[in-house]
């Protein structure tokens, strides 16, 4: 560096990482402990503000069942190494070795037993034992190419650095410190970004149908739902704004404006079959008793109530009970929208991973210029894919950077 360079009063790192959350704190350790200078950088005033809200405030810090195939990207295959090299089992020994206890809910589904902080906590001491440091309430104006690296004026002066990791996450939840950042920086290396839409995010309804699902409101019910060929049979939970709940969550990021879902309230029953077998054995029996014993009992009497079901079954003709069995197991419900990134978990689209190495993230034609986590277009199904996806990125960048 001679004397004029323009980067002489700039502090000088070997890694910049922008965005202290889950993949830019995991990339920086990573980096750290090969022996790597490394400064995170965050405009927020807390590191990994989206981490301590996660799971409920008890983090899904990973799923145990995790595949590429739970994950959605214009570019289904790019995920599947780096995926691969670090994979659930690896955070989860991280996880144990610095004593977190955590617990099981769902299949594969591993949360922290006390709290979020705890993943939090791991993070930044890991940061900490590999030596990255990591400076918060600093935010990034502008970046650009200087010499062998990049120079970014930030609100705290200006930065230089070798190797520039971009952890910047996605648009969801401004209010936690998501912003487009990432995205313009994509743009201006000529980057593509693919179009960004909320995904996991409950629906709204048009006023009228949100009025007549009123006295369902606060129940949960396990369903299937379906749209656009995916299926996801979870939990329903019928809100005052809309429709949310797993299932909800898990099929928005499927769903695209206008589109119906149809939803299966009864999922492994024959329900047309099982109408008409009880309406043989117990031909006093009601659709309300049918409904009570299948299902969350407000749930079923609201249902009931709503669908005028009344008279003993021995009233009902085939064709009612088909269409009976039909409402119940193809119930067709037309959103009128999602909560948008107000509300939503993730941030579906980015960074288009056709060019960005799979190994390392780093992009085709700029060895030194990484991009991982939220930001790219990898976009995991609910239940700890996710951070799974965010350690898994952070770790291949940062073995290379
Ligand atoms: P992340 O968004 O975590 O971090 C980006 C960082 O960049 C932020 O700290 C931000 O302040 C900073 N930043 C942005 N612009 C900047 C700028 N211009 N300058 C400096 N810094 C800037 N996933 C999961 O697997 N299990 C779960 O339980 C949950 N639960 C959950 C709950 C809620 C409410 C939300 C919103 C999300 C989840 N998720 C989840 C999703 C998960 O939180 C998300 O996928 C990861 O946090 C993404 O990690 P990143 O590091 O990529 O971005």
């Amino acid at each position: 560096m001679t004397p004029t360079s323009p980067l002489r009063n700039a502090q000088h790192f070997d890694v910049i990482v922008i965005g202290a959350g889950a993949a830019g704190l995991m990339c920086a350790a990573t980096a750290g402990y090969r022996g790597r200078r490394v400064l995170v950088v965050d405009h927020a005033n807390k590191a990994g503000k989206k981490i301590l809200m996660s799971g409920g405030g008890r983090c899904n810090f990973t799923n145990l069942n995790s595949t590429p195939a739970n994950f959605l990207s214009d570019n289904p295959h790019f995920c599947i190494s780096a995926l691969k090299r670090y994979t659930p089992q690896h955070f989860l020994e991280l996880v144990e070795r610095h004593g977190i206890e955590h617990v099981e809910k769902a299949a594969g589904q591993l949360f922290c037993r006390d709290s979020s902080k705890d993943i939090l906590n791991l993070l930044l001491t890991e940061c900490d034992w590999a030596g990255a440091e990591v400076r918060l309430k600093t935010e990034v104006r502008a970046v650009e190419e200087a010499g062998d690296g990049y120079r970014l004026d930030t609100s705290g002066g200006t930065l230089a650095c070798e190797s520039l990791v971009v952890a910047c996450g996605g648009l969801s939840i401004p209010t936690l410190g998501a912003s487009g950042f990432g995205y313009d920086l994509a743009r201006q290396f000529g980057l593509e970004v693919l179009p960004t839409r909320a995904g996991l995010v409950p629906f709204t309804l048009q006023p009228d149908l949100k009025e007549q699902l009123a006295p369902l409101s606060g129940v949960s019910c396990p369903v299937e739902v379906t749209c656009n060929g995916m299926s996801f049979r979870e939990p329903m939970l019928v809100t005052h704004r809309g429709l949310s709940g797993p299932s909800m969550l898990q099929i928005s990021s499927f769903w695209r404006p206008g589109d119906p879902l149809s939803i299966n309230l009864l999922p492994g029953h024959a329900v047309q079959q099982e109408l008409f077998a009880l309406r043989k054995e117990q031909p006093q029996g009601t659709l309300a008793k049918y409904l009570n014993q299948q299902l969350p009992k407000r749930f079923a009497q609201a249902f009931n109530d709503l669908q005028g079901w009344q008279g003993p079954l021995q009233g009902y003709k085939n064709q009612a009970l088909e269409a009976a069995a039909d409402t119940l197991q193809h119930c067709t419900i037309k959103p009128s929208g999602t909560e948008g990134y107000r509300t939503a978990e993730v941030t579906l689209g980015g960074v288009d991973t056709r060019q960005l190495s799979s190994k390392t993230m780093a992009v085709s034609d700029r060895p030194n210029l990484f991009f991982i986590g939220e930001v790219v277009d990898v976009t995991g199904h609910l239940g700890g894919h996710n951070f799974q996806w965010a350690w898994a990125s952070g770790v291949a960048a940062g073995n290379v950077v």
